[in-house]
């Protein structure tokens, strides 16, 4: 009897409550399906995917940064601009963009990556499709190089697979275990595939101090022959740059043969930073900090720095590097 009642009840509202309507099958069925949809959209909104709407290459962006943020570094500038340009415009690359990046701490090869990073990815170096690893952080033993270099191997594979246009930075690329590097070789080469994923599309990036004491002789030379630091060219320190770095046999590169199968695209050198350039670097973090640029304060942080070689106090011992504390010690 009270069963029959609600059974009433319920078909009478069924057919006249729009409400109670909305709960048959189908109409959950297109209520959920919409929800859904909705959900997956907004979640795409706001979370980063490998497409166009998070990757995308700005070229004109890139120049403006590297000549209005980069200070000093006429030749990398260059480099980097037609290097990333040429590679990010083709569609069919050969095999990955190799760069090596070389100078002294503060010279710029952290920053001239993240640059590049800023300028491809929406995220910049927050984007999970860009990649940096430290030698001696990521790692520090030695003795466990085989166990990093399968779980390296497994993170560039892994990202690959999931995003092409991945980017890979190795700082400290000459305190690296010569195994690891070796490592990576075979994601550097002119492979169509490997095990199924394509690695052309993506980025690999060596920073190392190697060869940057040729690379400060030079610019040295220059110096002291009265020459302007701007008439130095990639000739002139291209094959010294490799030369050193295949020889130098504190650096783990010469061992692989990296050089030897023309697998790095591109050999960057940074030049030593003079005082005018830590200054530019000086009224830049200024600026960035949205302070008005103080030129005597510029001074005051750059005159607080070390200077090489002793007797003439040309270049910036640690470049652009500390000038932030400095600064923030002066404010
Ligand atoms: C991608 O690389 C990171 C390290 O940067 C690693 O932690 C992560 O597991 C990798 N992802 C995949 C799917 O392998």
């Amino acid at each position: 009897m009270k069963v029959a009642r609600i059974c009433l009840l319920l078909h009478v509202l069924s057919t006249t409550c729009p409400l109670v309507n909305a709960f048959d099958p189908v109409t959950t069925t297109v209520v959920v399906g919409i929800g859904a949809t909705l959900g997956r959209k907004i979640y795409n909104y706001f979370h980063e995917s490998c497409d166009s709407k998070w990757i995308a290459f700005n070229a004109t962006a890139l120049e403006a940064d590297l000549n209005r943020k980069l200070f000093g570094q006429h030749i990398a500038s260059r480099i980097i601009l037609k290097a990333v340009n040429g590679f990010m415009n083709n569609d069919n690359p050969k095999k990955p963009l190799v760069l090596s990046l070389h100078g002294w701490t503060g010279t710029g090869k952290n920053f001239i990556s993240k640059l590049i990073a800023n300028n491809i990815y929406k995220e910049g170096t927050k984007s999970s499709f860009f990649h940096l690893f430290a030698s001696t952080y990521h790692f520090p033993h030695s003795s466990q190089y085989l166990h990093y270099k399968s779980q390296l191997q497994q993170w560039i594979k892994g990202n690959v697979s999931n995003c092409e246009r991945s980017m890979f930075v190795f700082d400290e690329m000459d305190k690296m275990h010569p195994g690891l590097i070796d490592g990576i070789k075979p994601y550097l080469d002119y492979y169509d595939k490997l095990d199924g994923v394509s690695y052309r599309k993506a980025i690999f990036i060596f920073l190392s101090n190697a060869g940057s004491d040729k690379i400060d002789q030079t610019a040295l030379d220059f110096w002291k022959a009265g020459q302007n630091r701007e008439e130095i060219e990639l000739k002139d320190l291209e094959s010294l740059l490799s030369l050193s770095v295949f020889n130098n046999h504190q650096s783990g590169f010469y061992r692989t043969s990296l050089i030897d199968k023309n697998l790095v695209d591109f050999f960057v050198p940074l030049l030593p930073l003079e005082y005018q350039h830590v200054v530019q670097c000086t009224m830049a973090e200024m600026r960035a900090r949205g302070m008005q640029p103080d030129q005597s304060l510029a001074d005051k942080v750059a005159k607080d720095l070390l200077y090489f070689p002793k007797s003439e106090r040309v270049f910036a011992v640690t470049g652009c590097k500390t000038i932030e504390s400095k600064l923030d010690y002066y404010l």
